[in-house]
């Protein structure tokens, strides 16, 4: 994770459903493409509030019936350790939105398994994914396209500022104690998020402007702000933000 990536792009829309249309968009495009070049196609979904929307809109009209669910597969940057009917479960949350509507076979929904101990969970979805990528040993994984949000703190996926996680260079997944939530997180690592082929970023929201300032425009302090360990390598960044939360940019 370097600084030899270009700078991210960042691209400002008028509003949070002008945001969702791009992301269905981009994952529309990105979809055909993948599938039509490799025969799949690879996710990695953000959890939070932010993507709602986004997956809603992919559960309707054209991309409904259009994109290729059969072929698709979908994973999650992270997971609370909740269970996967549990309010705050990001599982829950896209099954809600837009697993439970549209054409995916259960096999190619590759949930975090919160019902076992975290470091069980942990070790099982990197099983998950060495076995999905059929990764040699030093290699990492490639998800087709990772949508990530980005908390208010700067914080990514599960990799919380200050963390030990932040500086997970050999595992693909990890289930660190969170101070900032008083729980454990499954996530993702940075060498992981770092390789993805199409990284995007979806920000909305005033609250977050200071840091989208600080993590775009500020100096690289990852410790404080993990979402500037996002620099993929091989791959394109772009940041989908509101106008709101772009208010401090230029
Ligand atoms: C999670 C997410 C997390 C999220 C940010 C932003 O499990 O909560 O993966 O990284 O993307 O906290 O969340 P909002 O979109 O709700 O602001």
């Amino acid at each position: 994770m370097g600084n030899t990536s270009p700078l991210p792009e960042v691209r400002v829309c008028a509003h949070a459903a002008a945001l969702a249309r791009q992301v269905a968009q981009l994952w529309a495009a990105l979809a055909s493409q993948c599938v039509a070049q490799q025969g799949r196609f690879s996710v990695a979904l953000a959890g939070g509030n932010t993507p709602k929307a986004a997956y809603a809109l992919l559960a309707t009209h054209p991309y409904h019936e259009t994109l290729p669910w059969q072929q698709t597969h979908v994973f999650w940057g992270d997971e609370r350790y909740v269970p996967a009917d549990h309010p705050r479960s990001n599982y829950r949350m896209a099954y809600e939105t837009l697993l439970a509507h549209v054409d995916i076979p259960a096999s190619n929904v590759h949930r975090i398994l919160t019902e076992r101990e975290p470091e069980e969970a942990a070790t099982a979805y990197e099983q998950t994914l060495r076995t999905f990528f059929a990764l040699p040993e030093g290699t990492w994984p490639r998800f087709d396209l990772l949508l990530l949000g980005m908390g208010a703190d700067g914080h990514t996926a599960s990799l919380f500022p200050g963390n030990a996680a932040l500086h997970e260079r050999r595992r693909l997944v990890v289930a660190p104690w969170v101070e900032q939530v008083q729980a454990f997180r499954i996530t993702l690592t940075p060498p992981v998020l770092c390789h993805a082929r199409h990284v995007v970023f979806v920000v909305s929201g005033r609250e977050k402007a200071h840091t989208l300032h600080q993590v775009l425009r500020g100096p690289y302090q990852p410790e404080r702000y993990p979402a500037q360990l996002i620099r993929p390598v091989q791959g394109t960044l772009l940041w989908l933000v509101d106008k709101a939360a772009a208010t401090l940019l230029a």
